[in-house]
């Protein structure tokens, strides 16, 4: 039987999100229906809200979350009923041609459900990153369904289904970030700060923060930032220049999503370093660099997929470090709030007042 649940909704550009009903079919093949226990605000959230992903209104928000598989449909068989799991975005396929290359971080045709939640009139509802969390329940591909240790805080957890693992993986997949390399983060959100708590535990040992805000900047510091530069008052490469002995980082990774940041993070940077793209540029961005110093400089531009993480292997991973108490999680989570609070969380985002408030049911 299909169930009706209290889901946030956007339905069309910048107008405020709003909790309504929403019908959750039961499970069909590979399917599963998890009870979400906690799911953070992502600024991708506010981006679908404000037209910045696509235009399949109505959205159905919320996309970092934690909870309990509630039903499964027919042949699943890597999670069951009762299994505390991590939602996660990428759920590989293994057979495109990126797994067949043996790179699954990179699928190319990752896994949704195949059946649509809708509104009680029958309105099919796109589910941000293809989860829609921002509900007591939703429907996921059971790919989606990443079990871990079930005594970990939910709130903390469900984090690592996106921005904390997007941040980690930034730095620790994406950008190889090794012990005694020198790494700048550019914007302290969740993301960037993810970004430094991965590139401590990876053994960096100068961590350049870099944020217009110096409240996020003194946060930045509680995740192992060693240094750092608030770009609204100096010149942040400049500024990185004069921390490495004029070198320049040797990971530069940008966190927000502004081609002028990625500037800065390209011409911060050392010769044959790294650049990390795992802010989501606007469809209406474009970037303009001196091609030859694109050339010149050596070393790699990348982009960042989700940390080009693999679920199965690091959110498990993961949970035991934050369980052994080398990855704080907890302190990601500013606040607590209800399904009712989303807006007020988007705009207590926009003024810079948390990392992550945390919808916990
Ligand atoms: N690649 C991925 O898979 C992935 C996953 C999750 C989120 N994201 C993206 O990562 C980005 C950051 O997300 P978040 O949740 O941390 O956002 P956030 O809004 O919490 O953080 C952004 C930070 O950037 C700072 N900032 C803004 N403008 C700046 C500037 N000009 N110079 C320096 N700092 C500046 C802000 O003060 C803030 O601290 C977003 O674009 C989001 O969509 C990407
Ligand atoms: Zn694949
Ligand atoms: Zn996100």
């Amino acid at each position: 039987m299909p169930q009706t649940v209290k889901g946030v909704i956007a339905r069309s550009v910048g107008e405020p999100v709003e909790l309504t009903d929403i019908v959750i079919p039961d499970p069909g093949p590979g399917e599963a229906v998890v009870a979400i226990q906690a799911c953070g605000v992502c600024h991708t959230d506010l981006h679908y809200r404000e037209g910045g992903i696509n235009d399949e209104f109505p959205f159905l928000l919320g996309h970092e979350a934690a909870g309990v598989v509630e039903s499964v449909g027919h042949g699943v068989t890597g999670v069951a009923v009762g299994d505390f799991v991590i939602l996660n975005w990428r759920a590989v396929c293994g057979s495109c041609r990126s797994c067949l290359k043996g790179k699954p971080h990179l699928c190319f045709s990752t896994f949704n459900a195949s059946q649509k939640m809708t509104l009680e009139d029958g309105t099919e509802l796109s589910p941000a990153l293809g989860i829609g969390a921002f509900a007591e329940k939703t429907l996921v591909h059971a790919g989606q369904c990443t079990k871990v240790d079930s005594s970990a805080d939910p709130a903390a957890a469900g984090l690592l289904g996106c921005g904390v693992m997007a941040g980690i993986g930034a730095a620790m997949n994406t950008g190889n970030v090794t012990r005694g390399d020198s790494v700048a983060v550019f914007g302290c959100g969740g993301v960037g700060d993810a970004a430094i708590a991965g590139a401590h535990l990876a053994g960096a040992s100068k961590i350049i923060a870099v944020d217009i805000d110096d409240t996020k900047l003194e946060w930045a510091k509680g995740f192992g930032a060693t240094h750092t530069v608030n770009s609204s008052q100096v010149d942040a490469v400049e500024a990185i220049q004069e921390l490495t002995d004029g070198n320049g980082v040797d990971v530069a990774i940008e966190a927000i999503g502004l081609p002028e940041v990625y500037k800065q993070a390209f011409e911060a940077r050392d010769l044959a370093g790294t650049v990390v793209l795992v802010g989501v540029p606007n469809p209406t961005m474009s970037l303009e660099l001196p091609f030859i110093e694109v050339f010149g400089r050596g070393g790699s531009l990348k982009s960042s997929w989700y940390g080009d993480c693999l679920p199965s292997r690091d959110f498990p991973m993961l949970i035991d470090l934050y369980k052994q108490g080398r990855l704080d999680l907890d302190a990601f989570v500013s606040e607590r709030i209800g399904l009712g609070d989303v807006e007020d969380a988007f705009h207590k985002m926009e003024r810079g007042e948390v990392l992550r408030s945390v919808v916990v049911l």
